[in-house]
């Protein structure tokens, strides 16, 4: 059912931790499935994503995704990282069963959400990054109902 790379990723996970004074810190959930991610960036001067860590409480494919995203992001400028879509998670995973879909997303949402706290303490627009929606506090609100 699941790729190599994804029970590689799954079972090693890269990144995972917490930086401290990130530049940027993004946290998203999915209402359905009540699975967490949490990205944190750390940005140099030139605007380089120089670290990335991952903390997620969640499926084994939210797991996978997100430590593949944190590999995929390193190193790149905030647009480069905009363009670490699901789908280029997905296929650098070679791949995840429909069911498993949303769990890429999740790693998409919480990469964009992590550039969106960076360029709003820094005053930054940048085109095409967009205020999370599906973010922590829209959960716990539904957990609330
Ligand atoms: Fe929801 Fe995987 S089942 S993130």
């Amino acid at each position: 059912m699941y790729s190599e790379k994804v029970m590689d990723h799954f079972k090693n996970p890269r990144n995972m931790g917490e930086i401290e004074n990130a530049s940027g810190v993004g946290t998203v959930g999915n209402a359905k499935c009540g699975d967490i991610m949490r990205m944190y960036l750390d940005i140099d001067e030139n605007g380089i994503i120089r670290d990335c860590k991952f903390k997620t409480f969640g499926c084994g494919a939210a797991v996978a995704t997100s430590s593949m995203a944190t590999e995929l992001v390193k190193g790149k400028t905030i647009k480069e990282a905009l363009e670490v879509t699901n789908k280029a998670v997905m296929e650098a995973l070679d791949g995840l069963p429909p069911v498993k879909v949303h769990c890429s997303l999740l790693a998409e949402q919480a990469i964009h959400a992590a550039l969106w706290d960076y360029c709003e303490k820094h005053n930054i627009k940048i085109d095409g990054l967009e205020k999370p929606v599906n973010d922590i506090e829209e959960l716990e609100e539904d957990e609330d109902e």
